[in-house]
């Protein structure tokens, strides 16, 4: 297991990033089948970008990235961040990838959320958190339902995939409140974590 462990829950643990995480990421977010699903245009993403983006979340307190690994073969399988922390409003956004594609579908992205989510909610003691997904993303929307969060609006065809067809965007909101109730029954099914 990892030595450093910021979250551990019953499958994955949640560790802060690191240089050594670069290469695995740059593959990841330069992959189009990881990335067809990402609002941010996927331009092409070099070494030095990633450094520096790292470099600035270590001083940040209004973004955070932390590596997915799971706890059985020690392997990091994916990121997730919190972004955009809004000290005044108390809210932010996320963003998961499970860039190990053999990894995707098994409940990784649902527990990194649920142990992201502790940290935003019961640490940081945030109001709410934002999530923005393209409607094609049935999996996102899924795993974001799952942990709480409601659909509060769309953007009718805002998004141009990469194929150059264009889907809504769907905003989903979780707040604190509808979030706790979904983490006393994970704390109750979850075995405990050794
Ligand atoms: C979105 C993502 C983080 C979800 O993580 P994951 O580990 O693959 O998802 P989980 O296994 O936790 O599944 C969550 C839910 O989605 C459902 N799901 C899984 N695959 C699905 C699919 N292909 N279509 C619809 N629903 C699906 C699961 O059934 C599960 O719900 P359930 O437990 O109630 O049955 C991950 O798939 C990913 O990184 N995708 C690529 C990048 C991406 O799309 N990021 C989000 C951008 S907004």
């Amino acid at each position: 297991m990892s030595d450093v462990v910021f979250r551990k829950g019953e499958h994955v643990l949640l560790r802060p990033l690191q240089r050594a995480d670069i290469p695995a990421m740059r593959r990841w977010m330069n992959d189009p089948e990881t990335t067809q699903f990402r609002l941010a245009r996927a331009f092409p993403l070099m070494e030095k970008a990633q450094e520096e983006w790292l470099d600035r979340l270590s001083g940040s307190t209004t973004e955070f990235g932390l590596g997915i690994v799971t706890i059985e073969d020690n392997e990091l399988i994916g990121w997730i961040g919190l972004h955009e922390v809004d000290w005044a409003h108390r809210t932010a956004t996320t963003s998961t990838t499970i860039g190990e594609a053999d990894h995707l579908g098994k409940g990784y992205g649902s527990e990194a959320k649920m142990l992201m989510l502790d940290f935003a909610f019961n640490a940081l003691d945030l109001y709410a958190i934002r999530s923005r997904v393209m409607d094609d993303n049935k999996r996102s929307l899924a795993y974001a339902r799952k942990n709480g969060y409601e659909e509060v609006g769309r953007l009718p065809k805002w998004i141009r995939r990469q194929d150059g067809e264009r889907c809504d965007e769907v905003v989903l909101v979780v707040t604190q409140e509808q979030w706790r109730p979904l983490w006393q029954e994970y704390l109750r099914n979850r075995r405990s974590p050794g």
